[in-house]
């Protein structure tokens, strides 16, 4: 989405770096112009993240992150460009332009608006007379009251018109109220509440929107959980439960368990990582939107018939998508809240620890269809375990693995070994074709994460650098001289970033990190911020840009008299009737 440059412009005058990045980073040395800070993008322990007022950039010199106020927030928020765009302008009270304010993404603003004003209502609820029941209620399940502030949890109090009420005063409308899943519609056509003498679970989706409601039983009974139904802005396939909080954890994993209990009292317990589905079972989408901000996910499911049939499902589902899946094996509790409650926090880490990945718990799987003391079972045994070992990648897991098989059957490990090896052939000559495909595509250049590339032509990458920084603090320069054509530069990524600066540049727009961040990826940013950080003399940069410019096209010529040269060689040898 292109947002107008003006609009951009504002966004960034009104969200100073310095400000934005010590609501997530305490800077806390001052070195020149620049502050430090410990990096929020990697672990250190001495500060090495650096946050220029001046140049409105930060930059890490450990891990080489960087980029302008938006990539801060894309990267730390885990946001998408407009998403981090309009999270800035969010922060700064501005109005989102024009152009997307249609009619229907007025009437979404307004649910969630809406949403919002639920959400605070039943929060308010909860230190309120009629929320004495919620209360009472989240002091026996043990949610500490900061906990509760954390996620927003409030009481929906036995009433059948009070939210309606208090919403009516705010400005909306009961049809209102209706749309968005808060009211429902009585036989006499009078609207009431949906969610009464309920313990209200807000679900925030990533970008921090109230989008829907869960609202459980205060005890038992049926049903026990009721749920927003799909509005305009609710769609439950798509989102989980708590993941607005879990896509911050430092972990590295996420913890994808099945109840909303579960994950408030995992959060509780430190597991800041844990997520739960909405009460369905997992889906592609949700699979999808995980993978977005891990590539581990710990299945923590209850510990019945339902739950180990859902673990299989998820296992499947998240595997598509390449993401390490491990499983939990929760003995002893019905589910993770029972665990933690019982046992504690460092069991529950020990369990995570020592948690199954996917190919034991589908190797006990496995194990658990066959009766091993009848011969033909432990062939069918044998045969269905090679086949998931064949399947592994790595040499030394499946000569593991196929020792354990060997041991679980009673049979010599040569046996399955064996096997497995002839199983694994027969897979690589299936894949070849494939695999070959996968080798000649390109690969991604320099996808190091955002340190510098290696370059191909360290000569020309200098000058092209130097061009990049001269052209990027002084604009101007681009209609003094004859710029060369990115494809003239050595290196694809400083071509590209180049050429977004160029666009810019020669458009008279201001150029700045910020407004670069939609026409450059991730890496090429930080690329473009560590290269910044680079010296250039500028009290003769009307020189030094034709310098740069001449050294370019130099070693574009040899280059290029190279290949030639390469190609006449190859061309020889073929005349003489050698392989190419
Ligand atoms: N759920 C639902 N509707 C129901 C029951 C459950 O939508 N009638 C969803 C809820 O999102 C719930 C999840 O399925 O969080 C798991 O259900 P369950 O294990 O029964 O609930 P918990 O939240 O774990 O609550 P508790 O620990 O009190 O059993
Ligand atoms: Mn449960």
């Amino acid at each position: 989405m292109a947002f107008p440059e003006n609009f951009i412009t504002e966004l960034i005058e009104r969200n100073d770096i310095v400000s934005v990045v010590s609501e997530y980073v305490r800077l806390t040395r001052r070195s020149g112009s620049n502050m430090f800070g410990l990096c929020p993008f990697h672990s250190e322990k001495t500060p090495s993240f650096s946050v220029s007022p001046d140049k409105q950039f930060y930059h890490c010199f450990g891990c080489g992150k960087g980029g302008g106020v938006i990539n801060f927030i894309m990267e730390i928020e885990n946001l998408s460009y407009p998403e981090a765009v309009e999270f800035l302008a969010r922060r700064a009270g501005m109005q989102m332009p024009a152009e997307t304010n249609d009619a229907e993404s007025r009437k979404r603003a307004r649910m969630l608006a809406l949403n919002r004003d639920a959400a605070r209502f039943f929060y308010e609820q909860l230190s309120a007379p009629a929320g004495a029941p919620a209360r009472e209620y989240i002091g026996k399940r043990r949610i500490s009251p900061a906990t509760a502030r954390r996620f927003g949890l409030g009481a929906a109090p036995d009433d059948w018109g009070i939210l309606l009420n208090a919403m009516e005063k705010k400005g909306y409308t009961a049809p209102e109220l209706f749309s968005a899943g808060l009211a429902r519609r009585g036989k006499n056509g009078g609207f009431y509440d949906t969610f009464r003498n309920r313990l209200m679970f807000p679900v925030i989706d990533v970008r921090g929107n109230v989008i829907g409601f869960s609202g459980r039983m205060l005890g038992d009974g049926e049903p026990k959980y009721m749920n927003s139904p799909e509005t305009l802005v609710f769609n439950k396939s798509r989102n989980l439960f708590a993941l607005n909080l879990a896509k911050k954890s430092k972990s590295g994993y996420i913890i994808l368990s099945e109840g909303n209990i579960d994950v408030v009292s995992l959060h509780q317990a430190g597991f800041d990582c844990a997520v739960a589905s909405l009460g369905t079972s997992l889906t592609p989408e949700q699979a999808r939107l995980l993978s977005r901000y891990t590539n581990e996910v710990i299945i923590a499911y209850d510990n019945d018939g339902a739950g180990i049939k859902a673990s299989q499902r998820a296992i499947g589902i998240l595997e598509k998508l390449d993401l390490k899946v491990k499983v939990l094996r929760i003995s002893g509790a019905k589910d993770p809240d029972e665990f933690i409650k019982t046992r504690g926090p460092e069991a529950f880490r020990n369990l995570i620890e020592n948690s199954e990945n996917q190919i034991d718990y589908r190797l006990h799987a496995v194990t658990s269809k066959y009766d091993l003391s009848v011969d033909e079972q432990k062939v069918e045994f044998l045969k269905e375990a090679s086949d998931m070992v064949a399947h592994l990648p790595g040499t030394v897991e499946r000569q593991v693995y196929a020792m354990r098989v060997a041991s679980m059957a009673g049979v010599n490990t040569d046996v399955v070994t064996g096997e497995v090896e002839r199983r694994r052939r027969k897979l690589i000559n299936q894949a070849r074709s494939t695999e070959e495909k996968k080798l000649l595509r390109p690969g991604r250049a320099g996808a190091s994460g955002g340190s510098a590339p290696g370059y191909d032509d360290p000569a020309s990458a200098a000058a092209e650098e130097g061009l990049v920084r001269l052209l990027y603090l002084e604009p101007e320069l681009a209609s003094t001289v004859s710029l060369p054509e990115a494809g003239e530069f050595s290196s694809p990524e400083l071509g590209r970033i180049y050429s977004a600066l160029r666009t810019k540049a020669e458009a008279g727009e201001s150029v700045s990190t910020a407004s670069l961040t939609d026409a450059l990826s991730p890496e090429d940013m930080s690329l473009l911020v560590g290269l910044l950080q680079k010296p250039e003399i500028l009290s003769n940069s009307r020189k030094s840009i034709s310098d740069y410019i001449n050294k370019i096209k130099d070693r574009r010529e040899l280059r290029a008299d190279s290949s030639d040269l390469r190609a006449l060689a190859s061309k020889l040898r073929q005349s003489k009737g050698y392989e190419g």
